[in-house]
């Protein structure tokens, strides 16, 4: 089997670690096999599925019957996050074991309503989870802040795009970040910063990393190319969180990407119908967009411009996300991403972004009408085409493999410094609660 690959540029597949595929629970907004399929079309060989699905990914019996899910119906390969809460507190190594790809901790609320552990909680989930090596990724936003701006936004009648902007100001991600930070460097926990939107957050992040916290941070396309400008055209399509800002982030946040502060690109892929995403009240439309199809394209139309070196580029889309999340290769290991994990892009032909010709189901994007430049041609996974001269191999269903199993992270070690303040102070914690 030879492929004519002239004039292509062969491309490591993306690795994205933050999509929401919605399967099981809510299939009508996308369901395994359509999520895969659109991350297919896009370039990206490996997606990692958030736990906000019914039921909640709290248990090794719900995470094994995720699992077959996944295996019977992807196209390309998955890692699956539990969520880490009360709920799942005293099953955290079984889950670990049982092959989750990271954990996933809300700190603030959004779609699904998992609730928001407090500190205390938070700081007892992290070093519970710090020995398992397994990363926590983070939606760092402070809940108490937010749902009491959103009450008083509403009742002060409040029914503009905007508003959504003004109930989750960029205060309330960097407190998050700030607490987190100081929480991982305690306990020794692995974090990740999920889709960090604003400049302001890059600050508490660099100096985490400085002072040796292994933390990681992700930001996303409509981080960098939507602002406050395109609020009156998408309306309750551009709802999601945390919020797309002022325009003004743009610049610190692609040097960030670039310098390796913010390590990588994901795309939050969050799909929900265009009847959830247009409601009149502006606080009923559903927060999330699809993006799994789109960033390829979309950020290599940025490098296209001369906005990022391709190279920068391939490290914050492959590199970086697999040697966060233990999917690197090791000397003499054949692994993910030195598997013939391939995209395959045309990057001279321009096209336009039609949300009806996406895979996702959800039909609905701030992305719709805009030009991009670079079209995807074939994608591989494990050397095998799950996409062929831009059309899916349908015989693919069911390729997709969970990476869980690859590599194992080293238990992560606390900071020598913090290791008797972070004993002292779950000691307390339990004596409080259990007093
Ligand atoms: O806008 C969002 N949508 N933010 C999240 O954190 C969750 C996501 C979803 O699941 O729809
Ligand atoms: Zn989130
Ligand atoms: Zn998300």
């Amino acid at each position: 089997e030879t492929l004519d690959a002239t004039g292509l540029a062969i491309l490591p597949g993306g690795i994205d670690v933050h999509v929401h595929f919605r399967d099981p629970g809510y299939t009508h907004k996308e369901d395994w096999a359509s999520g895969t399929s659109a991350a297919a079309f896009g370039g990206v060989t490996t997606v990692f599925d958030m736990p906000n699905t019914i039921p909640t990914v709290a248990t090794p019996e719900i995470l094994a019957a995720k699992h077959a899910i996944a295996d019977e119906k992807a196209f390309v390969d998955y890692g699956l996050y539990a969520v880490l809460g009360e709920e799942s507190l005293d099953h955290v190594e079984a889950l670990a074991e049982g092959g989750v790809i990271g954990f996933k901790l809300y700190m603030g609320n959004t779609f699904g309503r998992i609730p928001s552990p407090d500190t205390g909680a938070m700081l007892e989930l992290f070093e519970r989870v710090a020995p398992t090596g397994k990363r926590v990724s983070l939606h760092a936003e402070t809940n108490t802040i937010m749902e009491r701006r959103e009450k008083r936004l509403r009742e002060a009648g409040r029914n503009d795009p905007l508003a959504h902007l003004d109930s989750r100001p960029a205060v309330v991600a960097v407190e998050a970040v700030e607490r987190a930070a100081t929480l991982a460097e305690w306990t020794g926990a692995r974090i990740h910063i999920l889709h960090i939107s604003s400049k302001e957050e890059l600050r508490p992040l660099a100096e985490a990393k400085a002072r040796g916290v292994d933390i990681t941070g992700e930001t996303g396309p409509h981080y960098l190319m939507l602002s406050t400008d395109d609020y009156a055209r998408c309306k309750g399509v551009i709802r999601v969180n945390p919020p797309v800002r002022e325009a003004d982030c743009h610049e610190p946040l692609w040097n960030a990407l670039k310098d390796g502060t913010i390590d990588m690109i994901a795309t939050d892929h969050a799909p929900h119908t265009p009847e959830e995403k247009t409601r009149s009240v502006i606080w009923n439309c559903d927060c999330g967009f699809p993006g799994v199809e789109t960033q390829m394209p979309l950020m290599l139309t940025a490098v296209a411009e001369g906005r990022m070196d391709i190279r920068d580029y391939v490290r914050a889309s492959s590199e970086a996300p697999a040697k966060s999340f233990g999917l690197y290769p090791q000397k003499g290991a054949i692994l993910p991403g030195a598997d013939a994990d391939l995209a395959l892009f045309d990057l001279s032909e321009e096209w336009v972004i039609d949300d009806f010709k996406l895979h996702s189901l959800s039909r609905i994007s701030p992305w719709h009408g805009r030009k991009v430049k670079g079209k995807l041609k074939h994608t591989l996974v494990r050397g095998a085409f799950v996409v062929r001269d831009g059309a899916l191999v349908e015989t693919m269903k069911g390729h997709g493999r969970s990476v869980h199993t690859i590599q194992r992270m080293p238990p992560a070690e606390p900071r020598n410094t913090h290791k008797t303040i972070a004993a002292v102070t779950a000691a307390q914690i339990s004596a409080a609660v259990t007093a």
